[in-house]
């Protein structure tokens, strides 16, 4: 097992983060221990409710505290204010109060949904989270951002919420379908392309163990990638607790890849797909731009491109495009800030990039990856 702690700046008490394979049931115990006095509410989604039922409440037996749960439905769909409000009428029923504690357990949408809740619910009260998908392992049970959707737009009302601690365990990522792992598999390179040079020489050598893990022989490897992907999250999450500036770097591919998750509705690629694609094209475009040498692109091209879902996108033109990258067209802003590389490990941000300057790289790069990004004819 391996341990991380986050830092907070003024004042504020870090938390710890632990991983290994089968750590669960020990490693939540300690965790919840000072604060499972009364009650513990365990949020979770009906598969994981499912597929691990009574999980939670028997790691912590013995504990003095009362073991309740709050089930939510499964989906990106059910990330809502409404679903926020079911929560806290559960809270309320159970009798939950300020000394309540709550455990998140599940992939990234029960994460910001609890989280939020947690962050809210009496003005704030403890919280741990136990993520189970590779995307929350990786990214979104680290750096307190939690959020609901709104109608019109993706993760619109949020709070920054710690958690009091964050359990790692590969042992979840067993059952989670083929897809969702490998779409996972993008958010965990990109800390070592934007940050750790020698975390992506790591993965790169033992490729093969990423894509389709043999769980009984690979965890020594998947807890030293995790590790290591993690650490680069909670040293730019430190450095930047509330995204004004580091952080950014974080969108490294996020760019393109909110493109294609707008332009396709948000319903034929997972996330971490249309990142993947946007994080070659904007290694392309470092490339193209002369910031990043040919032979990382290389390397980084011989990674990802046989990990990548392919996209097929509708007809888009120049116009179109433009509106897209600047998401709001009212906005007076007419440029983006664009996630660059100088090298693998090495990002930096070019800022007031135009649309403009973006478009005709972006159809050389679909004229050349034509099997990985495909637009359609107008
Ligand atoms: N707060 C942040 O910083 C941050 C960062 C990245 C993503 N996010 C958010 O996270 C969400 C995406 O998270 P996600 O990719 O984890 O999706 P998800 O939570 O929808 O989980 C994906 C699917 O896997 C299932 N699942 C979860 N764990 C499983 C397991 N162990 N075995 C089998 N099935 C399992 C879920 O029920 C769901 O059907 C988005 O809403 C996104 O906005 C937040
Ligand atoms: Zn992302």
């Amino acid at each position: 097992m391996k341990t991380l702690r986050v830092s907070l700046p003024a004042g504020a008490p870090g938390y710890p983060i632990r991983i290994g394979q089968g750590i669960m049931d020990a490693e939540l115990r300690v965790l919840a221990e000072p604060w499972a006095r009364e009650l513990v509410v365990v949020v979770t989604n009906e598969t994981l409710d499912r597929l691990f039922p009574s999980h939670i409440p028997e790691a912590l037996k013995g504990l003095p505290a009362r073991i309740e749960s709050c089930v939510i439905p499964d989906g990106e769909r059910y990330k809502t204010l409404e679903t926020l409000s079911r929560i806290y009428d559960r809270m309320m029923a159970l009798g939950a109060n300020r000394q309540t504690l709550l455990i998140a357990f599940g992939g990234g949408v029960v994460g910001d949904v609890a989280g939020f809740a947690a962050g809210t619910f009496m003005r704030g009260i403890r919280m741990l989270q136990v993520p189970t998908t590779l995307v929350a392992q990786v990214d979104s049970s680290i750096g307190g951002k939690t959020a609901v959707n709104h109608p019109l737009a993706k993760n619109a009302i949020g709070v920054f919420k710690q958690p009091e601690g964050v359990v790692i365990d590969l042992r979840f990522l067993e059952t989670l379908p083929q897809r969702e792992l490998r779409a996972g598999l993008f958010e965990l390179i990109k800390h070592g392309i934007i940050a750790d040079r020698e975390l992506f020489a790591f993965l790169e050598k033992q490729v093969h163990r990423l894509v389709r893990p043999d769980w009984a022989n690979d965890g020594a490897f998947w807890e030293e990638a995790l590790t290591r992907s993690v650490a680069v999250k909670c040293r730019i999450v430190e450095s930047d607790e509330t995204e004004s500036g580091p952080r950014a770097a974080l969108n490294f591919g996020h760019t393109l890849g909110h493109l294609i998750e707008t332009l396709t509705h948000y319903e034929s690629y997972l996330h971490g797909e249309a990142v993947g694609v946007g994080m070659l094209f904007a290694a392309y475009l470092s490339r193209a731009w002369g910031h990043l040498p040919e032979s990382d692109f290389g390397r980084l091209r011989a990674l990802l491109e046989p990990l990548v879902a392919p996209v097929r996108l509708p007809a888009l033109d120049e116009a179109a495009f433009t509106e897209l990258l600047l998401h709001d067209k009212k906005s007076a802003q007419r440029s983006v800030r664009y996630v660059l590389l100088r090298g693998l490990g090495e990002v930096f941000i070019r800022e007031r990039t135009e649309p403009g300057e973006i478009w005709p790289v972006f159809r050389q790069f679909v004229r050349e990856h034509a099997t990985i990004c495909q637009v359609q004819a107008a």
